[in-house]
């Protein structure tokens, strides 16, 4: 089964996580994507979504999906997402996709955070992938000379504005060994909107695609 494949089995494996009724949280990204796909077959057993991006909201949109605003919510049962990062307590790097603000703020909309993922994003240790943080640009320099302060090589992601009209750092070099103490410390920067580690709002189960079916994993 190539990476694709493995994204498909688990967006599919994801809808038996979806309350019938229920407005759902939805992420961003390429297995988010075909996690829509499978949620249009049961369109018309969901109130709707809420969604992490303007991206996915075309996407469901789309297929007659209606997408409410996260302020006209709640509460929700579940937020599924993709993870360019997710390690064994279910901390997650996020942000490839540069939706990062928004997906937290839905996430934390969320009783639980259900992780779709191929197997190639579950590591010992985030940080191999570049961590993602969404910055004012007024700030951005004083915050690549903080990630250099503590081992970071931050640069600026070119040619992308966030959908919040911001710019993106991609933080290389980092070993994060405490995701919640770096979570806390690097959003606690003046000008840092959003940091792409996602330890408070970590997975509450994982939906992992391995070569041999779907690996659950709860947290
Ligand atoms: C977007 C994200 C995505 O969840 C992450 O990048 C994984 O994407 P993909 O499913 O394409 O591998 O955080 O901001």
């Amino acid at each position: 089964m190539n990476q694709d494949e493995l994204k498909a089995m688990v967006a599919r494996a994801a809808l038996e996580h979806v309350k019938p009724g229920s407005i759902v949280g939805v992420g961003t990204g390429s297995t988010v994507n075909l996690f829509i796909d499978a949620l249009a077959t049961i369109k018309d057993r969901i109130k709707g979504a809420v969604s992490s991006s303007v991206k996915s909201t075309e996407r469901m949109r789309g297929y007659g999906i209606r997408v409410f605003e996260a302020s006209e919510v709640e509460r929700i049962p579940a937020y599924i997402d993709g993870a360019d990062e997710i390690d064994h307590r279910g901390n997650m790097i996020k942000g490839g996709g540069a939706a990062l603000t928004r997906e937290k703020i839905v996430a934390d909309l969320a009783e639980r955070f259900v992780c779709i993922a191929d197997a190639s994003k579950l590591v010992e240790v985030l940080g191999r992938f570049p961590l993602p943080v969404e910055v004012i640009p007024m700030a951005s320099a004083q915050i690549v000379r903080r990630f250099k302060a503590i081992g970071g090589d931050a640069q600026v992601r070119a040619n992308v504005v966030t959908d919040n009209g911001n710019q993106l750092l991609d933080v290389r070099g980092l070993a994060i060994k405490d995701p919640p103490g770096m979570e806390i410390e690097v959003s606690l920067w003046p000008g840092v909107v959003e940091v792409g580690i996602f330890a408070k709002h970590h997975a509450s189960v994982c939906l992992l695609g391995t070569p041999t079916g779907v690996k659950r994993m709860d947290f």
